[in-house]
């Protein structure tokens, strides 16, 4: 990429206005992370220098930066139909892209809500899931169970049933009605685990506890990611997602699979669903659908549970809900380039053909210095690192900030966990250069 390692880009004059999500924003100021463009494994900052991707932007960019065919469709759609009306109107890629999706999905979900972000999918999920058992007549099945440690982005909705607790506890009482399933993650039990580990199933049974202390007729659903991603990649104990399922069945609860990280390939499947053998009655996607290139996200839902709501008289409208921009036509032209994409190149049998060889590649990282615990599945590591003394976080941050000044290589962190998740393009060579470089940034903070 001659082009973009020679090119340079202005760098802004004033920080000041920009207040940058999620991000320590002092820090940032003082020493901006400048990204000007990118193209396949590698951005660019606005000098030149090439940063390998080692995080598929936020676990997103699952075909690689700026693809031809998706920049291609995306600048035909502009020109073509820049919007149509989402409500009451729709436009002919909503539906192919819809009819695509619902292929991918297992079992009979086939019908799909289009969103603009995964957190407006969570909370589109956790709505019709209310509204379904309201309009089965079993209103009084209101509460929503997620998990500790889940994350099910930034919502009411999704805080609620997520179990992060700095992206709870400022924001007062949050949904009434919630449980949380414990986590399943124990350090002592499944350290240093390839893939799922073994011990852990029975943290599902905890759900039977829940229910005898709420009585089933008052619970609406259970929300989980499939893999915990954002919370550190904690994938899910042999046979827990499979008891999970038994239990909602047992119970009549709707289960939700929140696969906004591990949609598309990740695991090497289009759906974890997929990967573990467990249909779920809705499933929130976002981030791959697009490649991340346009802002979208999604519910697939079960066939009985779309069917519930088509009665009433015919103009009359099923479900008060939607976006402004569901199914915006840009994002559907990028989702179906994307589908294409990842299908023509066998992205998603590619990550699951390499897993063997990161999971190697990711555990020759033990023993170094502050090295607690790693774990992966799919093209997804996290490795935990030892908190400084006093000064939790201090040290996963110092890893970002390293990773990207002095290695070149963009990792995320959460607390003192590195996250590792590349775009599913990644090499072998390239899998050998992003631990290289972790190494040496996990020495230089111990
Ligand atoms: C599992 C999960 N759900 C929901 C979200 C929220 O998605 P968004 O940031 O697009 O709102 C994320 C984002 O990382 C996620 O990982």
């Amino acid at each position: 990429m001659a082009w973009a390692q020679s090119a340079t880009t202005a760098i802004p004059n004033d920080l000041q206005s920009y207040w940058l999500p999620f991000t320590a924003n002092r820090a940032f100021k003082a020493s901006p992370r400048l990204i000007a463009r990118a193209k396949g494994m590698h951005y660019y900052t606005p000098e030149g220098r090439a940063v390998l991707d080692g995080t598929a932007g936020l676990w997103c960019i699952n075909a690689g930066h700026n693809r031809d065919p998706i920049v291609a469709a995306i600048s035909t759609q502009a020109a073509e139909l820049d919007y149509a009306p989402a409500f009451q109107f729709a436009h002919p890629k909503a539906f192919e892209l819809a009819s695509r999706v619902a292929a991918l999905a297992p079992g009979e979900l086939d019908h799909v809500f289009f969103t603009n972000s995964g957190s407006e999918a969570v909370d589109t999920a956790l709505k019709i899931a209310l509204a379904y058992h309201n309009v089965r007549g079993e209103g009084a099945r209101t509460r929503l169970i997620g998990r500790e440690r889940g994350y099910h982005g930034v919502g009411f909705g999704g805080i609620s049933v997520g179990g992060i607790v700095n992206n709870r506890k400022f924001f007062g009482p949050l949904l009434a009605g919630v449980d949380h399933l414990p986590s399943t993650y124990n350090r002592e039990r499944q350290a240093f685990s390839k893939g799922e580990p073994d011990w852990g199933a029975h943290l599902a049974d905890d759900l039977e506890r829940i229910v005898a202390l709420h009585d089933a007729s008052t619970i609406a659903a259970v929300i989980v990611e499939p893999m915990a991603g954002s919370t550190g990649v904690l994938p899910p104990p042999k046979g827990y997602l499979q008891r999970l399922r038994a239990i909602c069945d047992k119970y009549g609860l709707l289960l939700i699979f929140d696969e906004v990280i591990t949609g598309f390939g990740r695991l090497g499947c289009a759906f974890a669903a997929e990967r573990y053998g467990v249909d779920p009655d809705m499933i929130i996607f976002a981030k791959g659908i697009t490649s991340g290139t346009v802002p979208m996200g999604g519910v697939i839902v079960r066939k009985s549970i779309h069917d519930a709501f088509m009665r009433g008289p015919e103009h009359g409208i099923e479900l008060f809900h939607g976006y402004t921009y569901s199914a915006h036509p840009l994002a559907c032209a990028a989702g179906l380039a994307a589908l294409d994409l990842y299908h023509a190149e066998g992205l998603f049998e590619r990550a699951r053909s390499l897993e063997p060889f990161w999971a190697d590649a990711a555990m020759m990282l033990k023993g170094l210095p502050g090295v607690l615990d790693i774990r992966t599945v799919g093209l997804t590591a996290g490795i935990d690192l030892a908190a400084q003394p006093d000064a939790v976080g201090r040290r996963g941050y110092e890893a970002m900030q390293r990773a990207f000044q002095d290695e070149s290589l963009v990792v995320r962190v959460t607390g003192d966990t590195l996250a590792l998740t590349p775009p599913l393009i990644v090499s072998e060579h390239e899998i050998g250069e992003i631990f290289d470089k972790v190494a040496r940034v996990i020495r230089a903070v111990a």
